[in-house]
């Protein structure tokens, strides 16, 4: 049997169930008010009112009220009827919010690779978005060019000359859904080209090592010396034809690298045929040092620039460019390019640039980093003294070297606190020789503000 009743404004199904009658409806009020679909305060219909609802004798309704006042689920009032116990169960609004939070998700993170997700500009987007979409031809919403929106394409040659010193036409731009793609169109061309090794960095993504190993490319890890990336040890008559480095902002470990390293590299890729393929993930964020310039300004023939939104916007976007020396636009614009890129996207990214937002986003935003970066370093400076922060002249992550044989210690100890810390060995390229230090990678970009103090005080009570 089942029924429903409406009475200020509530409409509640109810389906006794169960032997009895009144067993049923009294199970069905009881879990109707403590899940909270009852709230506490409301006025339940007379018993006779709801017995002819369900269709059943109104002692069995009488008797269910009963149970539950006994209980302490309802009060009964001469005068002011049946209602719902106050505070039987918390009011919704007072219940903790609830979150999208994976299971065994920790409240606070500090894993690198993300920006302060919550600061995207929301309001600047869509107006953005309004414009663009307003003033975009209606063949703009068809199949197009698969380098993606010329739009873009423009947006993005302009932006980069002046921010990057990247030297970029855009017939040679490539639009794709952020780095990960961009760097998967590469290595599906360079294999087809017949390349079959690549060097990387010593420290870096596994996902990208991944990625390039199941489009048949084995990656090989050149060595790491405290000036950064060894790309001398590339030597022009054997092993691999192309490289995959970090060169601003060297992911993990923070360094920029040297100019001597950068001309070696270029030579490299000058004197071999080789080339270097330069992920340029987080270049927009520099605090207190000279800006490094893109390594592609040394030689657009060999070195293809990859840039992404996922740092500077939000990864969430999937969207990212390939610069390329001109002999490699046709191959990669066959393998699809932005075919996988949605348009609106392509061209709210294009007003965003061209109307200023994006300078106005990347500053606002620099800004919020370098704070917190330097209350990163000011609260380690005063509460773990034996922690060493490096790395820190850019981008949104630090590295903080530890005592040694604590590494797997502070990490767990963070999840202890309720936070999520990455040690650097996790970033070791399996073949690559270990650094011979003890340490966190801490991405400070990645809490939203409201959450960063507690972030903050949770790392310091997890260090030794
Ligand atoms: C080293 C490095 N490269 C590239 C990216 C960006 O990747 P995507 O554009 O695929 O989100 C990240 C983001 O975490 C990164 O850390």
């Amino acid at each position: 049997m089942s029924g429903a009743w409406a009475t200020f404004g509530i409409d509640l199904h109810l389906q006794p169930a169960g032997p009895g009658l009144r067993r049923g409806l009294t199970d069905a009020l009881r879990e109707a008010v403590r899940t909270g679909r009852l709230a506490p305060g409301t006025r339940l219909p007379s018993s006779r009112s709801l017995a002819a609802d369900l269709g059943i004798a109104r002692n069995t309704v009488a008797e269910a009220y009963a149970d539950l006042v006994a209980e302490g689920w309802l009060t009964a009032r001469q005068g002011s009827g049946t209602q719902v116990a106050e505070r039987a169960v918390p009011r919704r609004q007072d219940r903790p919010p609830r979150r999208h939070r994976e299971p065994g998700r920790l409240p606070y993170s500090l894993i690198p690779g993300s920006p302060d997700v919550s600061a995207f500009p929301r309001a600047e987007w869509l107006k953005a978005g309004r414009r663009a979409l307003t003033a975009a031809p209606s063949d703009a919403l068809d199949y197009g060019d698969p380098r993606g929106r010329v739009e873009l394409r423009t947006a993005l040659a302009d932006y980069l000359a002046r921010a990057r010193g990247v030297r970029a036409d855009p017939d040679h731009i490539v639009i794709c859904s952020g780095f990960a793609h961009g760097l998967r169109l590469l290595a599906e061309a360079l294999h087809d080209d017949g390349t079959r090794t690549l060097a990387v960095e010593s420290y870096g993504l596994d996902v990208h090592w991944n990625l390039l190993h199941r489009s048949g490319l084995r990656t090989i890890p050149l060595p790491f010396d405290e000036l950064g990336t060894r790309t001398e040890e590339l030597t022009a008559s054997e092993g691999p034809r192309a490289v995959l480095l970090t060169p601003a902002h060297q992911f993990p470990l923070g360094v920029a690298l040297r100019p001597e390293r950068r001309a070696a590299v270029v030579e490299w890729a000058r004197r071999s045929g080789g080339l270097v393929l330069e992920d340029d993930y987080d270049g927009e964020f520099r605090y207190d040092r000279q800006p490094v310039g893109a390594l592609q300004d040394l030689d657009p023939e060999h070195v293809v620039h990859l840039g992404t939104t996922s740092k500077s916007l939000a990864p969430g976007l999937r969207l990212g460019w390939l610069v390329l020396p001109p002999h490699l636009t046709p191959g990669i614009t066959r393998l699809g390019g932005a075919l996988t890129t949605g348009v609106l996207e392509q061209l709210t990214l294009a007003e965003f640039l061209t109307s200023g937002a994006y300078d106005r986003h990347v500053r606002s935003a620099r800004q919020r980093y370098r704070a917190r970066r330097d209350a990163l370093v000011e609260a380690l400076a005063a509460r773990a003294p034996e922690v060493r922060v490096t790395g820190i002249a850019a981008g949104l992550h630090a590295v903080l070297q530890l005592p040694p044989g604590t590494e797997e210690t502070v990490v767990r100890a963070g999840a202890w606190q309720g936070l999520a810390l990455h040690g650097l060995s996790r970033y070791r390229h399996p073949e690559a020789e270990p650094q011979p230090m003890d340490a966190l990678v801490v991405g400070y970009g990645t809490p939203p503000d409201h959450a960063w103090s507690g972030t903050l005080e949770a790392l310091c009570k997890a260090l030794p």
